[in-house]
């Protein structure tokens, strides 16, 4: 098969992965012991998913574990991304630990080692326990030693085996999405009431890696996510909005890990012993993981509107199935300016890029997506671009090995290297999974 080895050249010994989250893989929601998650909660609530749908089942990955461990054995990959779902560690987000759960990430991580599969462990992929949402969630600073806890228990568990840890996903998207907008769990629209959930969060990534080297753990990182935020106009209005977005979406984030502070005027507005707590915040870290899908249009809002921005598709490129723009050259840009605006950033991982495309088998059963093998090529491209320009990316890990549960959109968008049939929970390979197969085959080479 033609695979179109990405030039300029990755370095030899970059790790090629794929990634997946417990509530959108998992199913088996009450099983084993498994307490409640604020998304058990909030796909239960009518009109939270745009199909109507939940996790309860997802793709049962939780009882056929073997079959995708075997999938990724074809795939030949160096790396796994998966989330432990918290709460089936600890039902109740604290305490006494829940040994079914235990077994079960044990058992995966040995399989995937049998497998020559190294994985890579995210501790919170927004599956918060119920009982600590009931406290406050991620607005009450206990959440966030909770977390820490939960990260001295499982890197107790997995320290020996699992090579990289991500204590937190997409803190922009909790914070924002989950506690500013309320299109995501737990569901609450308090606008810039949610910034103190932002500081928690972050707090929760300091207080894990903590724990976690504590335990022995070798290589810890985040899984950040990024949206270059692009003007709609040229406008001064317009641009002064993007560089709000871009403050709020991006730099909120990254400042205080990576810089050990806030963006001006944003410090004021947390809570607790802020100065303390960005120590522990900006630790060193082995690696700095990005997930990037594509650029944001932003322009300024209309006078009295309730936020001062309104975001947009970016205008002139192909979109995939969820209106996402294709924009390769973003990425490249994006790794670049990182490097600019954080000289110290440690090396970069990508730890999400993809597309989602809703094609299924046809009468042959073959899921012909070139446009998702066009999607990833051009990104990996765009890394190997980013590499050639001094940027030092040591993986790129795809999202997602098979079609999942995309939360607030349910089953609709497919974002997999194999499809899943809902009904049967039959996966197939796409062609894509072929392609990547063969990259992966081609860089180590061994085609
Ligand atoms: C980022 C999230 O981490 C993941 O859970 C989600 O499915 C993908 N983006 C695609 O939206």
């Amino acid at each position: 098969m033609e695979t179109n080895p990405p030039r300029p050249a990755l370095p030899a010994h970059f790790l090629f992965g794929v990634s997946t989250a417990s509530y959108q893989i998992e199913g088996a929601a009450t099983e084993d012991g498994k307490g409640q998650s604020i998304w058990d909660t909030f796909a239960a609530e009518p009109g939270r998913i745009l199909d109507g749908s939940t996790g309860d089942v997802a793709c049962d990955h939780y009882h056929r574990w073997p079959q995708d461990v075997e999938l990724m054995r074809r795939l030949g990959l160096d790396g796994y991304r998966f989330s432990i779902a918290w709460p089936r560690i600890q039902p109740t987000g604290r305490g006494v630990t829940n040994q079914a759960g235990l077994d079960f990430y044990d058992r995966l991580v040995d399989a995937l080692l049998d497998a020559g599969v190294k994985p890579m462990a995210t501790l919170y992929h927004w599956d918060l326990p119920q009982a600590l949402e009931d406290d406050g969630g991620w607005l009450n600073r206990d959440t966030a030693l909770r977390l820490g806890e939960y990260a001295a228990i499982m890197g107790d568990l997995l320290g020996d085996r699992v090579t990289h840890w991500c204590p937190v996903n997409e803190p922009n998207v909790v914070t924002l999405n989950g506690y500013g907008e309320g299109t995501l769990a737990p569901g609450k629209a308090l606008t810039f009431g949610a910034l103190p959930v932002a500081h928690h969060v972050l707090l929760a990534h300091g207080l894990a890696v903590q724990a976690l080297r504590a335990a022995g753990v070798r290589e810890i990182g985040t899984a950040t996510n990024h949206l270059p935020v692009w003007p709609l106009s040229e406008s001064e209005p317009d641009r002064a909005a993007a560089t709000l977005m871009d403050t709020l979406w991006n730099r909120l984030f990254a400042d205080p890990v990576l810089l050990g502070q806030y963006p001006e005027g944003i410090g004021e507005a947390m809570p607790g012993p802020v100065a303390d707590d960005l120590a522990l915040i900006s630790q060193p870290l082995d690696f700095y993981g990005v997930n990037y899908y594509n650029p944001l249009g932003v322009r300024a809002a209309a006078e009295g509107a309730p936020l001062p921005f309104e975001v947009d598709t970016v205008p002139g490129y192909p979109t995939t199935d969820f209106d996402w723009p294709v924009v390769p050259a973003a990425f490249t840009d994006l790794l670049v300016q990182l490097k600019e605006r954080y000289p110290a950033i440690p090396p970069i991982i990508i730890t999400e890029n993809g597309c989602s495309y809703g094609m299924g088998p046809d009468e042959h059963g073959e899921v012909d997506d070139q446009t998702r093998i066009d999607y990833l090529d051009s990104h990996l491209r765009a890394v190997a671009e980013a590499v050639e320009r001094g940027v030092d990316v040591r993986g790129y890990y795809c999202w997602s090995l098979m079609d999942n549960f995309e939360w607030a959109h349910g089953y609709t968008q497919r974002f997999g290297l194999v499809h899943v049939d809902y009904e049967t929970l039959v996966r197939t390979p796409k062609r894509s999974f072929d392609w990547y197969a063969a990259v992966i085959r081609a860089h180590h080479g061994a085609a």
